[in-house]
């Protein structure tokens, strides 16, 4: 028997004790449809977005470079629309998020081996990327909301950190105008790691347009997804340029992603590193532009609805935005406030048996690569030691559980979420 559906404000749900019974427990699941999330095949899709991949792949063009003007191509088509859409001078495809934060980096032109900041809660693909640039990650702790900690980014700046990837993990905002003024203040850039929130804004401005650069990706659970693929939005013309020829465009083919004359860069000075976009992944990246907006209404009614449900439960901390409606909305994530990772870990699996697919993200027996302890590739093989030195994100990383948001939820799907949220605190309780 489905357990009673969620109550529409913050009351306890009263659950009869045959309801109460956890599907973990071997009680009656919530739902037993699949949660949607994108490695089960949930895509948000139309046949025009379809059809402008069959012709892109008709065409036989599949190089960026090719014999047509830049406009005529998809891969320009594609970045005019994201200059116009981001309303940024300078838009770049290329073949991921990861090697657009990277080319961003590059672009800077720090010395090799420089301290770059970035927030120890992100995916390691952040301080990936500043590896892969050349440079030495130096990370940051975060706050109870899991965004960066202002203070503690002070603190590395005054150690001589030469410029911070800031992220908006899980789609929520980091406080970009504070962070920025911090950054200005000692003369750094920041590159924006906007990976996980395409689309999502503080007031009327776009995630990824505070920084000197702003890098998101198209891979298959973005807000655009082609499979693969990412994106460097800029203003910086000259460094927009350094970018474009490190992502590939040799023999003057930089040239021509600039209307008019473009910026004295001299495209044999840098190395290039084939992070180029194709064509058919530009025509469908361009396509499912068209459907963006209501992809991201669908993504912020769903969040609003499980949030306004949730807020004020006992024993969970919903993240707090840093400004109002600051989030992208494919994502919750909670605090149990408390708990420790066991626990934790005990009710993520507790809402997948109850048909919610839900993640501890401080689980210590996954190989979650958001918990920064499992960076070893940076930290070495002692977790222990990887936690004592960043105390503050390991207890709030410790507590948070996360739980995946399809712009293809319906309502009763959401209710689905807040009933099975309910029942195994419930029961934690
Ligand atoms: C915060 C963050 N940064 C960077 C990336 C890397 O993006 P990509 O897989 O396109 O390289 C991801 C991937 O999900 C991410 O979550």
């Amino acid at each position: 028997m489905a357990a009673r559906r969620a109550p529409t404000s913050g009351g306890p749900t009263v659950f009869t004790s045959q309801e109460a019974r956890l599907a973990v427990e071997g009680g009656s699941p919530v739902r037993t449809g699949p949660w949607p999330t994108y490695d089960k095949g949930d895509v948000f899709i139309s046949t025009e977005d379809e059809a402008a991949v069959t012709e892109a792949v008709r065409s036989r063009l599949y190089f960026r470079y090719d014999h047509r003007p830049y406009p005529d191509t998809c891969t320009g088509r594609f970045e005019r629309r994201l200059s116009r859409y981001f309303g940024t001078a300078h838009a770049l495809a290329c073949s991921s998020g990861t090697t657009a934060i990277a080319l961003g980096l590059l672009a800077c032109g720090l010395e090799p081996g420089s301290p770059v900041a970035c927030p120890a809660f992100t995916f390691a693909a952040t301080p990936s990327a500043i590896l892969l640039a050349g440079h030495r990650p130096v990370l940051v702790e975060c706050d109870a909301d899991l965004h960066l900690d202002l203070d503690d980014l002070k603190r590395v700046l005054s150690e001589g950190v030469k410029a911070v990837v800031v992220v908006h993990m899980r789609g929520f905002a980091s406080d970009m105008p504070a962070i920025c003024d911090l950054a200005d203040e000692w003369g750094v850039p920041v590159i924006e790691d906007a990976v996980p929130a395409l689309g999502a804004r503080i007031g009327d401005r776009h995630l990824g347009t505070f920084g000197r650069f702003g890098a998101f990706s198209t891979q298959s659970d973005k807000s655009l997804n082609t499979g693969e693929g990412g994106f460097l939005l800029t203003d910086d013309e000259e460094a927009h340029a350094r970018a474009v020829v490190y992502s590939g465009a040799y023999e003057n083919r930089m040239n021509r992603h600039f209307e008019g004359e473009p910026p004295a860069v001299d495209d044999l000075a840098y190395p290039i590193f084939s992070f180029r976009m194709d064509e058919i992944r530009a025509a469908l990246a361009d396509a499912l532009l068209d459907r963006l907006p209501r992809r991201l209404a669908l993504h912020q009614r769903n969040y609003g609805h499980v949030a306004e449900r949730l807020d004020g439960v006992d024993g969970i901390a919903l993240r707090r935005p840093v400004a109002s409606g600051a989030y992208l909305g494919e994502a919750l994530v909670f605090r149990l406030e408390g708990a420790t990772p066991e626990q934790c870990a005990w009710f993520a699996r507790a809402l997948c048996a109850e048909g919610v697919d839900a993640r501890a993200l401080g689980d210590r027996g996954d190989k979650n690569v958001r918990s920064f302890w499992n960076w070893r590739f940076l930290l070495g093989p002692d977790a222990d030691a990887a936690r004592a030195a960043l105390p503050q994100t390991t207890r709030y990383v410790g507590e948070a559980i996360d739980i995946p948001l399809s712009a293809n939820l319906g309502l009763d799907d959401c209710d689905d979420l807040v009933t099975a949220v309910r029942k195994v605190l419930s029961a934690l309780a």
